[in-house]
């Protein structure tokens, strides 16, 4: 492949359907998304047989609108982790356009994603993450830790034992009667609240680098069950405390123990403006530096699909290793080290 290859990249894993175009590794000529919001509101959280159904309706409108006359080189999907329904859809689409061109087609990991996404910067690729970093990645369906040696070199330091941050914000939301996805109605709410108005826990599991965020969503729910006159914006800003709180102190010891420098953060609970704030404000206080995924890119989105093949490939190629074309759907699919 010539060295500025264009890829196509996309994404169906949960319930955004999205395709990008990437030219150069650098230019994202094109980042298609349709949000299946509408089609999971009611229900207060994601519907998987909802969600492949959309995808199956939207995905061919989608790669045409991300497409136009764009020449491609490789077309790249999200081949795990994700809800099995949404995965297939987005394996036959990629893979039949693959034919069709003729050129090779190729699996990421969607959390790799959600980490490369944090490389973008006003729609072109900055390639300004430095290593070794403390990843965070959080988002509605994972919440985990890793140490990342360069692209492509991970060790997962620990994941959510239940509950994912996003998720946990959305079934709060749901408790307190807002609309769904919750983190931002959460975090709106909050703004009018008092932030140590209810002390909710902080679950920091020492000793470990894992999550669980469903004792404080519990928590809540008791609260609530106990006090009938509550201030909503109070319960809000107390509980998105507690959970920033707790992803900030262990992202930080994770930092402070790896003796890493760098730290950065992705997926859709990226978008949390006292997340960003908070962590951005104690880790300089620490000397470390926090790369942040601009907003519009925190949630799913196929870039960040287009741009972690760009990294495979531009290793397979500089190094002459064989790709690993990693096409086999795996809704469980872990990090793994390809470097
Ligand atoms: O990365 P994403 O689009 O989908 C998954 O891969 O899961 O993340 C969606 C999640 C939802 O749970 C949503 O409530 C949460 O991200 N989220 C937020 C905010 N914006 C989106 N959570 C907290 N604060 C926000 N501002
Ligand atoms: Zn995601």
């Amino acid at each position: 492949m010539k060295p500025d290859f264009t890829i196509l990249g996309i994404e169906s894993t949960c319930d955004e359907t999205s395709a990008a175009v990437l030219k150069g590794g650098k230019f994202l000529l094109s980042n298609v998304i349709y949000s299946q919001i509408e089609e999971h509101k009611k229900y207060h959280g994601v519907v998987p047989e909802l969600a492949s159904r959309a995808h199956a309706a939207k995905i061919a409108t989608v790669i045409t609108e991300a497409l136009q006359n764009h020449p491609i080189d490789c077309v790249a999907f999200a081949s795990g982790p994700g809800l099995p329904g949404g995965l297939m859809v987005g394996r036959v689409a990629a893979e039949t356009l693959a034919a069709y061109k003729k050129v090779p087609l190729i699996g990421v990991n969607h959390l790799e994603g959600h980490l490369f996404a944090c490389d973008f910067e006003n729609g072109e690729v900055k390639h300004r993450l430095q290593f070794p970093l403390i990843a965070l990645v959080v988002s509605g369906g994972h919440t985990e830790l890793w140490y990342v040696k360069d692209y492509g070199q991970y060790k997962v330091l620990g994941k959510t034992r239940d509950d994912a941050a996003g998720e946990a914000f959305d079934k709060v939301a749901k408790l307190l009667g807002l609309p769904y996805p919750g983190g931002p109605q959460v975090s709106q709410q909050a703004l009018q609240g008092r932030r140590d108005a209810i002390a909710f826990p902080r679950p920091l599991l020492p000793g470990t680098w894992e999550f669980s965020f469903s004792g404080i969503k519990t928590s809540v729910s008791y609260y609530l069950r106990d006090h009938q006159n509550r201030s909503i914006p109070d319960v809000c800003a107390s509980f998105e405390q507690a959970m920033v709180d707790t992803l900030v102190t262990k992202t930080l010891l994770a930092a402070k123990k790896y003796k890493v420098p760098y730290i950065a953060v992705g997926g859709g609970v990226a978008a949390n403006s006292l997340l960003r704030e908070t962590l951005q404000m104690k880790a300089a206080a620490q000397g470390k530096t926090v790369y942040f995924v601009e907003r519009k890119l925190s949630s799913d989105n196929a870039a960040m699909i287009a741009l972690a093949a760009y990294k495979k490939l531009e290793y397979a190629q500089i190094t002459g290793t064989p790709l690993q074309p990693n096409i086999d759907i795996n809704p469980n699919m872990k990090v793994r080290s390809w470097k």
